[in-house]
């Protein structure tokens, strides 16, 4: 069995004289988490949640933007049930944070033992966010209710469009905001979802153990000039500087806990990353990469392109943190277990398919498709052992 960068220099060594020469070909893991997926309805729920097996995984936790949003139990249940349809994978459900939602709502959830958490996306700011919070201060009952109830608060961090706002600086400016929640519920869990800079990284470190972030795989591929003129890898928050691709490798490579990974696997039909199909949205571009069925293979393909630029050493990725951040510190943070099954990835040469067909063979239309981050890039391979 092939091992990573560990200290036993007889693993190193087998491992240098592999086959293929890459890093991580023949390496075996338990099966990874993903806490950060976008599933939809209908037939994209159809076509995207089959994928979730093939990235490595085996449990997600779900986001609620659908249209209308999943604002209670009921709705989050019955939504798990039409993805189970589709997937063995195990589904953790969430609640989108809105006017409707009561302390009691809360308790209600806890007691389901189908939601794990509340999504929070400020108004606005990405895909079907229109419901979304203009003021946090009118949920603090909720909040409170919340850190009763131990659930978890999981913040789209950008500050709402405003004069001096742009993409590049909404989510530094969204940090003041997490401290605040911080300090006002310390005992609430919060997630900061899909870092993308290193100020986000460092304030989530200067937290408590309650404080934590998801990192996607696409942010540690992608600066801002990869997402202007290429609509496939526009999503929010979007990809910020080299240095800050670099903070979010160091970050998920350091082996600390409170970073973890949550795809943020967003799907769009290309007919609406081209520039939208409904007549109010000609012109604009869906905010999502879809990553999918290579979640694992993407975060492995990411490590060692940073190895190879010379930017993480190869002895940081231990076993340890590899496991811990493709599964272990996210399955401790939401305290789900492991579920014993195992993948191995290996390097035989795969691509990322070109696109991925929605609605079945009558829908032929070009539109149609959700093209996939990477596409027809070279990608480990990944099978289930166990
Ligand atoms: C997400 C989506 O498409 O639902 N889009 C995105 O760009 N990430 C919503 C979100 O998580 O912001
Ligand atoms: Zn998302």
């Amino acid at each position: 069995m092939a091992t990573v960068g560990t200290s036993s220099s007889d693993d190193a060594k087998s491992h240098a004289a592999g086959r293929t020469g890459r890093l991580f070909d023949g390496l075996s893991l338990p099966a990874s988490a993903d806490f950060h997926v976008h599933l939809r309805d209908g037939e994209m729920m159809a076509a995207v949640a089959p994928t979730i097996v093939r990235g490595g995984v085996d449990v997600v936790f779900v986001m609620p933007n659908l249209v209308p949003p999943i604002t209670t139990v009921e709705h989050a249940f019955a939504y798990q049930q039409a993805i189970a349809k589709h997937t063995d994978a195990q589904t953790l459900m969430s609640l989108y944070l809105h006017p409707s939602i009561t302390p009691d709502t809360i308790k209600q959830a806890k007691k389901s033992g189908v939601i794990f958490g509340v999504k929070s996306y400020p108004a606005g700011v990405t895909t079907n966010s229109a419901s979304g919070v203009v003021n946090y201060e009118q949920f603090y009952p909720v909040f409170q209710a919340m850190e009763e109830e131990d659930l978890v608060l999981n913040l789209h961090g950008e500050a709402p469009p405003a004069d001096d706002i742009t993409v590049l600086n909404a989510e530094e400016a969204f940090l003041p905001t997490l401290f605040d929640l911080h300090k006002r519920f310390p005992r609430l869990r919060i997630v900061l979802e899909h870092c993308t800079t290193g100020a986000a990284v460092e304030a989530v470190a200067k937290c408590g153990p309650n404080v934590v972030a998801t990192i996607t795989p696409h942010h540690m591929f992608l600066i801002i000039d990869d997402v202007v003129g290429d609509p496939i890898n526009f999503c929010k928050p979007v990809a910020k500087l080299p240095a800050d691709r670099l903070a979010l490798l160091k970050a998920a490579t350091s082996g600390n806990p409170k970073y973890f990974l949550g795809t943020d696997s967003a799907p769009h039909l290309l007919g609406a990353k081209r520039g939208g199909l409904d007549m109010h949205q000609v012109g604009k571009c869906a905010a999502g990469v879809f990553t999918q069925p290579y979640a694992t293979q993407l975060v492995l393909e990411a490590f060692e392109a940073a190895v190879a630029k010379g930017v993480v050493k190869q002895e940081q990725l231990n076993l340890t943190t590899l496991e811990g951040f493709l599964g272990d510190f996210g399955r401790k943070f939401y305290r789900v277990e492991p579920s014993g099954r195992r993948i191995k990835i290996s390097a035989k040469g795969e691509q990322v398919v070109p696109s991925i067909q929605v609605g079945g063979s009558n829908a032929n239309s070009s539109g149609q498709v959700i093209i996939p981050f990477r596409q027809n890039n070279p990608i480990y391979s990944l099978e289930w052992t166990s």
